[in-house]
């Protein structure tokens, strides 16, 4: 059962075919255009910049991701079970370029249609590696957009248990290396800084956890923000130590990511642990909740989506669609609209 999906909910315009039996899948194709060097120079993603190249690239990837699935335009019709697409959450003139240009592949090859949340197609990612995931789950699912811990009690049934109250991890690590100077995505340019540095991390670098043991499931990252740009200024030899201010702050956002994810896991009971969306591309969360989970959950199972589909693809998109697709969730395409505010 091959689907085609389309992801353009923010700067990175994608298309990927996968191969569905039973619960296993194959990636036959995973193609991603990404803006990243242009809206690098900007410091974030511009939306007017990002739709216009969603509606440059769109075709030329759809085409691509066909040719390297070896299907040919004109058998799609019959090769493909599925067109599923990202409808929301995300910034609204990116969303519609992928959804307009699903819609219309659905109507021309008269398939049927699959709407997608982005947050659903990042905990999807994990369903690629194809290892059986018992439920219930505990998924922590963070980004740039969203910082989620979801609890899962079989297959498309999400409750969430907490939210960020201001801002995601993706975004503290975003807004982190601004104020280091380190650029643009933050997330990978303060991994690569927080690797440099080994050793013991100075007392004056200190920052907080903001709500590690608050007795809810909820994050919140905007105090750690401002304890950096406050912390900065006092110390005049900052520019000689931003290895060791980006470990120091990475450590904080684990700690916090960690410590919550596993009190959840306990409290729900959860056979599986997960890890999703783009800041779980992060080597160090990856390992230490690998860890801790090994540590402090004897015999809960503990999983995490390969490496290329962390950060926003389609072959994620795909696999949740396909799992839609299967539990006949389609919809008609006069009645899809982009939803930037779609929650999971
Ligand atoms: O899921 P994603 O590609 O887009 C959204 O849905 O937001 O996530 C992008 C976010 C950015 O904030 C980026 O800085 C962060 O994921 N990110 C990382 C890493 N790679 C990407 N954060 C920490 N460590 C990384 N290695
Ligand atoms: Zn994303």
């Amino acid at each position: 059962m091959k689907i085609l999906a389309i992801e353009t909910s923010c700067d990175e315009t994608a298309v990927a075919i996968i191969d569905g039996q039973g619960d296993k899948l194959k990636v036959l194709s995973n193609i991603v255009s990404s803006q990243i060097d242009i809206h690098k120079k900007y410091g974030g993603v511009v939306p007017e910049v990002a739709a216009r190249e969603h509606a440059l690239n769109i075709i030329p990837v759809v085409n691509e991701a066909l040719a390297e699935a070896g299907i040919k335009p004109e058998q799609a019709k019959s090769k493909l079970a599925a067109v599923a697409v990202t409808a929301g959450p995300g910034l609204i003139t990116s969303l519609i370029v992928g959804v307009e240009t699903a819609k219309a592949l659905a109507y021309a090859w008269n398939l049927p249609l699959v709407a997608v949340n982005h947050i659903a197609g990042h905990i999807y990612a994990n369903w690629l590696s194809n290892k059986k995931l018992k439920f219930p789950a505990i998924i922590l699912t963070v980004s740039g957009g969203h910082n989620l811990l979801v609890l899962m009690t079989d297959n498309l049934k999400y409750k969430i248990i907490g939210d960020t109250r201001d801002d995601a991890a993706g975004e503290a690590f975003d807004k982190g290396a601004k104020m280091l100077n380190l650029g643009y995505p933050g997330g990978p340019a303060i991994a690569a800084a927080a690797e440099k540095f080994s050793g013991k991390v100075s007392a004056k670098i200190k920052f907080p956890r903001p709500m590690i043991n608050s007795d809810d499931f909820d994050f919140s990252f905007s105090g750690l923000k401002t304890s950096l740009l406050y912390q900065l200024p006092k110390d005049k030899n900052w520019p000689n130590r931003i290895n060791e201010y980006a470990h120091e702050y990475q450590q904080a956002i684990i700690d916090v990511l960690v410590a919550k994810t596993i009190k959840a896991a306990k409290k729900y009971q959860a056979k599986t642990v997960l890890l999703a969306g783009g800041v779980s591309a992060n080597k160090e969360l990856r390992q230490q909740m690998a860890e801790t989970v090994a540590d402090k959950l004897p015999g809960v199972a503990f999983g995490l989506p390969d490496l290329k589909y962390t950060t926003d693809n389609a072959a994620m998109i795909a696999s949740a669609g396909y799992f839609k697709f299967k539990a006949k969730q389609t919809i008609n395409p006069d009645k899809l609209r982009a939803n930037p505010n779609w929650e999971l």
